[in-house]
């Protein structure tokens, strides 16, 4: 019997701060390198990385191109078991199965971040972003208290470590990804590195450096094309070569379990004909 998907949940309680941009582009890249990926979108409102792969289907018509992809769909049920059910029905024969969140608490993102096998908590380098995991001293920027979304994740992995041991599933790997990194803000970035440190030690979590500030990330949703899909973006200048660099280097900071090579499958990824039954309803 093949084995469950390996779950990537992009969770925090905080619109805004990447998590479906990543998600997104971490689905994709994952795809081009051979993986079948499978994504749920736990947004039935927003739906952005819903719309996003929605996007990209209609670009692979539109254009008459082959792109490596992802299944997807939106979950609107009214239960953890229906949700995974759907987690089962879409990640079947999968290698990833990708979570989005929504960017506020939710009984649905709270039951994904706790089967996580990876966590993955994008954070804009801003002290507004930190303080969803920690608050810092406002004189001396040591950190003070964790926040309620850290002590939640940290029982989450308690009771995790314990299926760990009686399912003999890998242990939790909560990653903070650093999103819209800008160069320029060097001493804020210090600062925040400094806090990130501290708290990753007592909360254990891993810190990755994730995609940085461009304007290119807000242009390619209509699209539905990513970065990687050079070829399709028009000229490309150097920038965009040092931003494809980036998003290796994140794929490999998330040190995700990659099945045996395989050559990145068009037809598997067709975007699914019909949403499921629980897809909210469209806008007229
Ligand atoms: N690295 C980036 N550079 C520039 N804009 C970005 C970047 N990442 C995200 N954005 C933009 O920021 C906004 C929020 O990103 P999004 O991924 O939707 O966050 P979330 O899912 O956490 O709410 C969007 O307008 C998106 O296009
Ligand atoms: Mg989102």
């Amino acid at each position: 019997m093949p084995s469950a998907p390996h779950r990537i949940v992009f969770a925090n309680e905080k619109g805004g701060t990447g998590k479906s941009t990543t998600a997104v582009h971490v689905a994709i890249a994952l795809a081009y390198q051979g993986a079948r990926v499978a994504a749920i979108d736990l947004d039935p409102r927003q739906r952005t990385l819903h719309r996003y792969l929605e996007n990209r289907g209609e670009t692979i018509v539109r254009r008459k191109i082959d792109l490596p992809t992802a299944r997807f769909d939106v979950f609107g049920g009214d239960s953890v078991e229906a949700l995974e059910d759907l987690a089962a029905e879409i990640g079947q024969g999968c290698d990833f199965l990708v979570f989005d969140t929504p960017g506020r608490d939710d009984p649905f993102a709270r039951h994904a971040a706790t089967r996580a096998d990876t966590l993955v908590t994008p954070l804009n380098d801003s002290f507004v972003d930190f303080d969803l995991i920690g608050q810092v001293d406002a004189e001396t920027f040591k950190v003070r208290r964790l926040s309620f979304y850290a002590e939640l994740i940290w029982e989450a992995r308690k009771k995790r470590a314990m299926a760990t041991l009686a399912d003999k599933r890998r242990e939790m790997d909560w990653v903070v990804v650093r999103n819209r990194i800008q160069h320029v803000e060097a001493r804020n970035k210090r600062r925040l590195d400094e806090a990130l440190g501290e708290l990753s030690k007592r909360v254990g979590f891993r810190v990755a450096n994730g995609l940085s500030e461009r304007v290119i990330y807000r242009e390619l949703f209509p699209s539905g094309l990513t970065l990687l899909d050079k070829g399709q973006l028009g000229e490309l200048g150097t920038s965009h070569l040092v931003a494809r660099q980036e998003l290796r280097a994140l794929l490999a900071g998330l040190n995700l379990p990659m099945p045996a090579k395989r050559a990145p499958e068009l037809a598997f990824a067709e975007p699914r004909q019909q949403a499921s039954p629980q897809a909210a309803p469209q806008a007229a």
